[in-house]
């Protein structure tokens, strides 16, 4: 009993100390002023907006001869460039560099690509992508880096992070590259249905948010065919059950047209790369509500520089039958009404460059407006994050960027990003005023 009391005590205590810590805490007001800000959910760009931040979310957003500066607020003049929300991207890798590939890449340790991880994560936020998912890292190097960016350890965009991608024996998520008495196995490879389960459990268990697994072969891995499908549906629904059921979405790795068809049969929430699509496919995609997220600017780096960064010889010559078919699939998608959500895969191909999809997607298909919103309002959609980012309108975080002219006009000023701010801090500014 005596225990008991004493233990209530400090509880009260400390309920106490903290309320009064929190009410002597000043709030930090921002007031931004933006010439134009893109409003992503209607498509429409506004004229002379004001932008109202408290500590690190949106409290009110409207025309700026009607917003009036608040007492003590700090103000940041973006009057001559155009305010959109902070971009996200929705498969990237972190941790992985792309400058090394296949064998050149072996030697990485874990705690070295943790650091990787630290490195590209600056430079992708600069790069004015306050969001990202993160599809696939070895032994939980993803969740690390997430909790040390949100702990303010690290300048980084937020991170909703995979752990190691579940994948079979010998499948594109496994590594492949070493003679059998090497007797080495990717994190995530599991067989079976309870063996999938169990893996998802343990993915979740070390602090996974989202569930990544490949359901073909892919370009980069060694000994895999594009077209095969890895896991069988039994396999597929067993490991989306349990994603679902412990409150994780799915991300499907899927070039060929069979394994991306059983996957969204399955249940995945998304289908990455979604390559060699027909009209069935497509058709599955938009009856189960399925987002497709499509890199199709990557192409242009592993054809060029591929070989140079260590691309095996057999993946350049996959990516030479997946690189256009991709594009025109991306086009038929997009036009029967597909949700896309942008995603880049960035670490195949140089961190930082995100941006430069943006053109392409505009390419093959769709409006400025359309790309944009790929990559913020639909993207916040995917990852579930629509309460926290993916628009500039009140309660969301102050996750920001501004370029100079009309990204409507000009979708190529996404390539670089003069203004970043996320949660109402400012981690970039080369804005000439
Ligand atoms: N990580 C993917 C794979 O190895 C990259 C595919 C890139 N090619 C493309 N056209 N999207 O399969």
């Amino acid at each position: 009993m005596r225990r008991l009391a004493l233990l209530t005590l400090v509880a009260v205590f400390a309920v106490l100390i903290t309320t009064t810590l929190s009410l002597g805490q000043e709030e930090a007001k921002t007031y931004v002023r933006a010439g134009h800000l893109l409003d992503v959910q209607s498509g429409e760009l506004l004229a002379d907006q004001a932008i109202i931040i408290i500590n690190d979310r949106i409290s009110e957003v409207g025309p700026a001869s009607q917003i009036a500066v608040p007492d003590g607020a700090e103000v940041i003049d973006l009057s001559d460039t155009t305010v959109l929300p902070g971009l996200i991207d929705s498969h990237v890798h972190l941790t992985g560099d792309y400058r090394k590939h296949g064998y050149s890449a072996v030697g990485i340790s874990v705690p070295r690509e943790a650091l990787t991880g630290a490195y590209f994560a600056r430079i992708t936020l600069e790069a004015g992508f306050t969001t990202v998912r993160n599809v696939g890292a070895r032994a939980f190097t993803d969740v690390a880096l997430r909790d040390a960016i949100a702990a303010g350890e690290l300048p980084g965009p937020r991170i909703l992070a995979s752990g190691p991608a579940l994948g079979i024996t010998g499948g594109h998520c496994d590594v492949n590259l070493f003679p059998y008495e090497a007797d080495i196995t990717a994190d995530g490879v599991a067989d079976g249905p309870w063996a999938v389960r169990q893996q998802v459990r343990e993915n979740v268990k070390y602090g996974a948010d989202l569930i990544k697994f490949c359901a073909t072969g892919g370009v980069l891995s060694k000994g895999t065919l594009i077209g095969s499908q890895q896991y069988t549906l039994e396999e597929m629904e067993a490991l989306v059950d349990e994603a679902h059921t412990l409150g994780r979405k799915v991300a499907a790795h899927a070039h060929g047209t069979t394994g991306i068809k059983t996957a969204i049969r399955a249940g995945v929430d998304s289908i990455e790369h979604a390559s060699l699509l027909d009209d069935e496919a497509i058709a599955l995609a938009k009856e189960h509500g399925t987002t497709l997220v499509m890199d199709v600017y990557v192409t242009d780096f592993i054809l060029t520089m591929g070989a140079e960064v260590g691309m095996l010889p057999e993946s350049l010559e996959k990516e030479k039958q997946v690189g256009q078919r991709q594009r025109v699939s991306f086009r038929n998608a997009h036009g029967s009404g597909v949700k896309i959500a942008f995603g880049t895969d960035a670490a195949v191909y140089p961190h930082g460059d995100n941006g430069k999809q943006f053109a392409e997607m505009v390419e093959h298909g769709m409006t400025s407006t359309e790309a944009i919103q790929a990559a913020t309002v639909v993207a916040a959609e995917l990852l579930g994050m629509s309460d926290d980012v993916g628009a500039l309108v009140p309660g969301r975080y102050a996750d920001m960027i501004a370029v100079t002219g009309n990204p409507l006009e000009q979708i190529d000023v996404l390539e670089s990003i003069p203004f970043v701010m996320k949660g109402g801090q400012v981690y970039k500014d080369k804005l000439e005023r």
